[in-house]
């Protein structure tokens, strides 16, 4: 039996709320269908649907379908006929009294753990549980909190309050979807299941290290969203912070959820915030019009939805420094962007030269070792080391040890929201937020956001299809870095 045959989950109700939406079309019903085609629901589960529009069960996943047609998600539809024998549907407008009735009807007499999973803007988080019963049971009712929670500490705080007067730490699922990506998994495995690279992952050996998520996509359609959010809020809050904590936290006591969220914790506590004035650490861009995969492409300005005078980041890259004994002097650069040339994430930490070079690189530039984690598109680790070149003269040259999880395996990568779900419906916390990393989270952002705002500090504009703006590269050249642009 491989790791990826099912093991059933007990029965559960999960209400799917904001079934309608982007998110819930896009990743999480095709993500619940797979999971029900692959054999992972019990019979007498139930999972609701609960939207704003009165629909059928059919008519909603005939809504789904054509969502999915139109997004070119030939995969994801055929599995969607497997929720059919599961799902009822809920009409519900939030924020009504009768709402909260309709909700508690929809729930009695279903089996338990019942799941409310808030696919829905933070905006409607209060209202959704408002309408949930205090019951203190991780066993009877779980909550999952879709990211961004709040636009900054203050409302992020509020929801946080609103929640625990209801519900225990144990029974909240904030979901970052990287944490669900088998590539961060691995990462841990590696980090934690291998004794050759913990002891060189020190300020000792290591020169730097660089996160990068770099999208080709533009807003698209949620600019409604995005105006608002910009990279800071909607990519470093959690995804790339997270990532950051994963590659730099201490060993934990063990593999259960607060051991690994405490060793995160601590990260995100010792983060130094980049300094927007004198020489920056931070540059914020936003994309103008250039050609990405050949294609012409409009800026950021004049994307639906978007204000003709935007100041909304699509990038930004920081140097930050994780203040502990361990690290405390690595630069540790962060950057994303929308419209890059291509999608692509990867952490790449860079060693430091030998103290006495004896050969001579070829090149006459020497590149050190490398252990470049590729998340995606690839799952594979990569050690670039040096090689001597065939021949007499002692000369040497980068050569890689590539290890590609899919090649290795030969077992689709599971998407994200898959295990996510899996987990919440198993009750397992691990690859799920707590709330005191989501409010260090904010913090740090909101300070970076105060800084910049209060030194009228705007987005300098790039071309899309390039790695963003020029200040960036001469930011990476004051920590000894050049942007890796591999993303194989
Ligand atoms: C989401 C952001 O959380 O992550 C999006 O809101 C972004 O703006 C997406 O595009 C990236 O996720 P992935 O899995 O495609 O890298």
């Amino acid at each position: 039996m491989t790791d990826n045959s099912p093991l059933p989950v007990g029965a559960f109700t999960f209400v799917l709320h904001g079934a309608g939406g982007d998110l819930a079309k896009r990743k999480i019903i095709p993500a619940l269908a797979h999971l029900a085609k692959s054999g992972y629901f019990s019979a007498e589960s139930r999972i609701i649907f609960a939207q704003r529009e009165a629909l059928s069960p059919e008519e909603a996943l005939a809504q789904v379908d054509s969502f999915l047609k139109a997004a070119g998600d030939e995969a994801a539809r055929e599995s969607i006929p497997a929720l059919l024998p599961y799902l009822h549907t809920l009409q519900v407008v939030l924020g009504t009294p009768e709402s909260c009735r309709a909700m508690a009807n929809a729930v009695t007499g279903s089996p338990e753990p019942v799941v409310h999973y808030a696919a829905l803007p933070s905006s409607r988080f209060i209202d959704l549980i408002n309408c949930i019963p205090t019951v203190r049971d991780p066993s009877r009712l779980r909550l999952v909190l879709e990211k961004p929670l709040g636009f900054n500490a203050k409302e992020s705080a509020l929801i946080e309050e609103a929640v625990a007067a209801k519900l225990d730490e144990s029974q909240v699922y904030r979901i970052d979807h990287y944490l669900g990506k088998q590539a961060v998994q691995n990462l841990l495995a590696l980090r934690l299941g291998n004794r050759i690279f913990e002891p060189l992952l020190t300020r000792e050996h290591v020169a730097h290290v660089q996160i990068t998520v770099a999208e080709d996509l533009g807003v698209e359609d949620r600019a409604g969203f995005y105006e608002h959010a910009g990279a800071l809020r909607d990519m470093v809050q959690s995804h790339m912070l997270q990532l950051l904590a994963t590659v730099a936290m201490e060993p934990p006591v063990s593999l259960e959820a607060n051991s690994l969220r405490d060793e995160k914790l601590k990260v995100l506590r010792s983060l130094k915030v980049p300094q927007v004035t004198g020489i920056p650490e931070i540059v914020v861009g936003q994309y103008g019009e250039g050609y990405v995969k050949g294609q012409p492409v409009p800026k950021y300005r004049d994307e639906k939805g978007v204000a003709a005078n935007s100041t909304t980041e699509t990038y930004v890259s920081f140097r930050t420094e994780v203040q502990t004994w361990r690290w405390a002097g690595v630069p540790f650069l962060v950057r994303t962007g929308k419209r890059m040339p291509r999608r692509f994430a990867e952490i790449v930490i860079q060693f430091r030269d030998v103290p006495k070079p004896l050969f001579e690189p070829v090149g006459g530039q020497w590149v050190g070792n490398q252990l470049v984690i590729h998340l995606q598109p690839e799952d594979k680790l990569e050690l670039k080391l040096l090689a001597k070149t065939p021949g007499e003269r002692e000369r040497l040259k980068p050569v890689s040890l590539d290890l590609d999880f899919f090649n290795t395996w030969r077992i689709p990568v599971r998407d994200a929201y898959e295990r996510l779900i899996t987990d919440i419906l198993r009750g397992r916390l691990g690859l799920f937020l707590r709330r005191d990393e989501v409010q260090t989270q904010w913090q740090f952002v909101d300070r970076i956001l105060n800084d910049l705002k209060s030194h009228s500090m705007e987005p300098v504009p790039y071309t899309s299809g390039t790695y963003g703006p020029s200040a960036a590269t001469a930011m990476a050249m004051r920590a000894g870095a050049i942007w890796s642009e591999d993303g194989l």
